[in-house]
C-alpha cells in the first residue's frame, strides 16, 4: 500500500509571514492567557537550563502553533491535525528508554536521568518532510552519541534501531494497519555518532508537546523527516542493517537512508523543491538539506542513487 500522497497544500492554509508577524504582536496580554488555554499540556516539568548551540541555521524559525499542529505522526491518525488532535491520549510520565543489543552495558533509562545525561541545547535545525514540505524547529535538546557511549558499544555494533511505544490503547492510529507497528528507524553507527543527531526533549524552550514526539525523539536534519522517529522506547546497538516501518510498507520508495538529496526523486515525486510552511512560493531543496559541509564525507564513494 502506499502510505505517502504527494504534498496538497492548499495556499489558503498558507498565511503570508507579515500575517505571522502581526499575529505575534497581538497575542498579548488577554488574547495571550486565551491562547495559552488551548496549547498543548505536557506531562513533564519544564526543562533544565540550555544553551544556544553553534549548529543552529540563521534560517528564520516557524512559529510555536505551525510546529505543533501540521505533522505526521502517524500513530495519532494520517492526517496532518491528527497528532494534534488525539495527542492528548498519551501518557509520558513515567517514561523509560531501553538501551541494549552490542553493548557492554545495556541500561533501562528514566526520562530524568536521560535529561541529566549531558547538557541541554537549543538545536534551530531545518526539517524536510520527504513529501515535500518544511519547516525549521527549534528543538532542544542534545547528540544521541552522548547517550550512545554511556552503554560502550562493543565493535560489532554496526547499526541503532530505534523502537516508538507500542500502546494501541494510547495510539488511535495503531489499531488499524497503517504500517507494521510499531514504528522503527535505524541509522548506521557513525551517522547515530554524528554530533548533528539529536536527541529531542524540548521544542520552544519547553517539553515537547505530545504530537512532536514527547518526551523523547530523535532529530537528524540531514534526512527525510521519517528517520526522526517519536516516542522511542527502545536503543538496539545491531551488527546488520535494521528493517525500518517505512521500509517494509515500500521498499522502491523510502529507503534506508534517505539522505535529503534533490537530484534523486521520490518514485512519485520530485524532490528538487520544497514548500516551508508558511512561505507561499516554492524554495530548491538543498543536498543533504543544507548539512553536507558537516555529513557528506560520511558518504564518500557512495553511489547515492543506489543508497537512497
Ligand atoms: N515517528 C513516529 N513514531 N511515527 C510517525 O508517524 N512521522 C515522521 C517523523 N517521526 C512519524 C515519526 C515524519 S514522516 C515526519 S515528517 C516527522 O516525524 C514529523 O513530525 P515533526 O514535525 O514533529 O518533526
Amino acid at each position: 500500500m502506499s502510505i505517502y500522497t504527494p504534498p496538497r497544500i492548499d495556499p489558503s492554509e498558507i498565511t503570508p509571514e507579515g500575517l505571522y508577524l502581526r499575529r505575534r504582536e497581538l497575542m498579548t496580554g488577554a488574547a495571550a492567557l486565551a491562547a495559552a488555554a488551548l496549547l498543548p499540556k505536557a506531562e513533564a516539568n519544564a526543562l533544565p537550563t540550555f544553551y544556544k548551540s553553534k549548529y543552529s541555521t540563521a534560517d528564520k524559525a516557524n512559529s510555536y502553533n505551525e510546529i505543533i499542529s501540521y505533522n505526521n505522526f502517524y500513530e495519532f491518525g494520517t492526517d496532518k491535525g491528527d497528532p494534534a488532535e488525539h495527542a492528548g491520549s498519551l501518557h509520558t510520565n513515567p517514561w523509560t528508554v531501553e538501551v541494549t543489543g552490542e553493548v557492554t552495558t545495556p541500561k533501562r533509562f528514566d526520562i530524568d536521568a536521560l535529561l541529566k545525561l549531558a547538557p541541554l541545547e537549543e538545536r534551530i535545525y531545518r526539517h524536510r518532510c520527504v513529501e515535500g514540505w518544511s519547516m525549521v524547529i527549534p528543538w532542544v535538546g542534545y547528540s544521541l552519541s552522548n547517550l550512545l557511549k554511556q552503554v560502550q558499544p562493543t565493535s560489532k555494533a554496526k547499526y541503532v534501531e530505534f523502537t516508538t511505544l507500542m500502546a494501541p490503547e494510547q495510539f488511535p492510529g495503531q489499531r488499524q494497519a497503517v504500517l507494521d507497528w510499531p514504528y522503527v528507524e535505524g541509522l548506521r553507527i557513525d551517522e547515530a555518532m554524528h554530533p548533528l543527531a539529536i536527541l529531542v526533549f524540548g521544542l520552544y524552550g519547553k517539553p515537547l508537546p505530545n504530537q512532536n514526539g514527547a518526551p523523547i525523539r530523535l532529530s537528524v536534519p540531514w534526512k527525510y523527516g521519517f528517520k526522526s522517529i517519536k516516542s522511542i522506547v527502545k536503543i538496539r546497538l545491531v551488527e546488520q542493517q535494521p528493517m525500518t516501518a517505512w521500509y517494509k510498507a515500500a521498499p522502491n520508495e523510502y529507503g534506508f537512508y534517505s539522505n535529503v538529496n534533490p537530484e534523486v526523486d521520490h518514485p512519485r515525486w520530485s524532490q528538487a523543491t520544497e514548500r516551508r510552511i508558511g512561505e507561499f512560493f516554492k524554495r530548491k531543496t538543498l543536498m543533504f538539506n543544507g548539512y553536507g559541509d558537516e555529513v557528506a564525507g560520511m558518504y564518500k564513494g557512495m553511489d547515492l542513487r543506489r543508497y537512497f
